[in-house]
């Protein structure tokens, strides 16, 4: 166990105390570091500022075993950690396509002025390729242990919703470096995790930089691609849903991230494909992922073509009407309503007039502050009550498994529009209902 490096892990968000607690829970010694105080004292305490599937339990148990503590101090981290992981937010820059590097810039400066030993910094934050070479020059320049101090690339992959798992087993490693030191103390970092056999990909600082966003866009890609499949359908009677099923069966193509709806939300996949077609410009090579800009487009399209189906639905006009909006989460699983589409369509909605009642399981406080002008319900029939139509928007299995003949009975109208393809048309449409959604006829 001694040979075990020990950690600290800047910036305690989604990323970063999912980090530092499945690293605890994997034997090592951890120390999260947060500028949020109230966030280190409910980490402190045992509660998981956020929602994670699985994590409470992981960090109760990370805390009893008395390797994991956290804290608002970055001489504390200084003097602790030999391998520092930086995992702070890059959000979309205020008035711009391009990452908003201030929490970065921030943390690595901060840590840089207790760095008074030989130590290895790991970027995985999301950054425009670049940041990394910068950093390290910054680190070399600024840390009392100068060149000593040593930057690595290792991007994160972890989903939302399947974070520990990602974390603990991921489907690969990314290794940035620029000496052998490097990747032995990364190889160090993450030997439990190494162990079961996770294939690594050693790189150089850029690579490791693009990993992250090629990935991200191409995710993006797959799924606004078959989104533009379902504007055709629209214009063709054709069905969107069926046609993706067909094209799932060539192993080429593969069925994941190819379904249909109302298309990609969340704090990454929008902002990255931003930030990353913002970086290509910066660097004379736009145009190569200038398809990116459509790729948000047509994502885009989807939000707006949704409020138009539900009027639609409605025979022309919301004003005044009930509707039921089941879901506000950016995607199942998940509390997150950053750049969430089914937000997004419900304020559309309230905004023409409608009286617009959510709910989610997982994201109601976060809705509530982000859209107060909103209803909220206490469940998927409680807001149905009485209303006019019923817009199924983040495909919660609660909401899958709902009876077409138990939301029958409290609606004023057998409407019912399907954002996410999660519904069975059949048996919605035997029970009487009017059923509706994208790309289908
Ligand atoms: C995404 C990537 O999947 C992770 O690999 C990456 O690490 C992460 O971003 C990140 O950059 O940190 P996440 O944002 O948690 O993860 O969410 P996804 O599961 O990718 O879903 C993104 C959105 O796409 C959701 O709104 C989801 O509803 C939508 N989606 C997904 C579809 O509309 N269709 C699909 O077929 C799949």
């Amino acid at each position: 166990m001694n040979d075990r490096p020990r950690l600290t892990v800047i910036g305690t968000g989604y990323l970063g105390a999912t980090h530092a607690i499945c690293m605890a829970v994997m034997g090592y010694d951890v120390l999260g570091v947060d500028v949020d105080a109230e966030k280190v004292a409910r980490l402190n305490s045992g509660e998981v500022p956020f929602f994670e599937p699985g994590l409470p339990e992981l960090l109760t148990k990370a805390l009893e075993t008395g390797r994991l503590r956290f804290t608002t101090s970055y001489r504390e981290a200084g003097e602790f950690g030999d391998v520092h992981f930086i995992c702070v937010g890059t959000p979309q820059r205020r008035g711009s396509e391009a990452a908003d590097l201030t929490y970065v810039d921030a943390s690595v400066t901060a840590l840089a002025a207790h760095l008074h030993r030989r130590a290895l910094v790991v970027g995985k934050s999301t950054v425009p390729v670049g940041t990394a070479a910068r950093l390290a020059e910054l680190l070399r320049t600024t840390a009392p242990a100068g060149d000593r101090v040593e930057l690595a690339w290792n991007p994160e992959f972890l989903r939302e919703g399947f974070a520990v798992d990602d974390t603990m087993k991921p489907d690969r490693m990314v290794f940035g470096v620029t000496s052998a030191w490097s990747e032995e103390r990364l190889r160090a970092a993450f030997a439990p995790v190494l162990a079961q056999g996770v294939p690594v990909k050693v790189t150089d600082l850029q690579t490791a930089e693009l990993v992250k966003v090629a990935a991200n866009s191409f995710l993006a890609t797959k799924i606004s691609y078959i989104n533009a499949m379902a504007e055709i359908c629209e214009a063709t009677g054709a069905d969107v849903h069926d046609l993706a099923e067909a094209l799932a069966y060539d192993e080429r193509i593969g069925g994941k991230f190819l379904r249909p709806g109302l298309g990609f939300g969340g704090g990454c996949l929008p902002k990255d494909i931003r930030a990353f077609a913002h970086r290509a410009e910066e660097l004379g090579v736009g145009q190569a992922v200038g398809f990116l800009r459509e790729i948000d487009g047509i994502n885009r399209r989807r939000r707006a073509r949704t409020v138009e189906l539900v009027v639609e639905l409605c025979g022309g006009d919301v004003a005044g009407k009930k509707v039921a909006a089941l879901g506000a989460a950016f995607k199942p699983n998940s509390d997150d309503i950053r750049d969430a589409p089914a937000l997004d369509v419900a304020s559309k909605l309230a905004s023409l007039g409608a009286d617009v009642h959510v709910f989610d399981p997982a994201a109601m406080d976060n809705a509530r502050k982000a859209h107060p002008e909103l209803s909220y319900g206490t469940g998927a029939l409680d807001v149905a009550r009485d209303a006019d139509v019923v817009v199924l928007l983040t495909e919660w299995t609660e909401f899958r498994e709902i009876a077409p003949g138990a939301m029958a009975e409290v609606v004023a109208a057998r409407r019912i529009f399907d954002g996410r393809h999660a519904l069975d048309s059949a048996a919605w449409r035997a029970a009487g209902w009017e059923y509706k959604a994208l790309g289908r006829p």
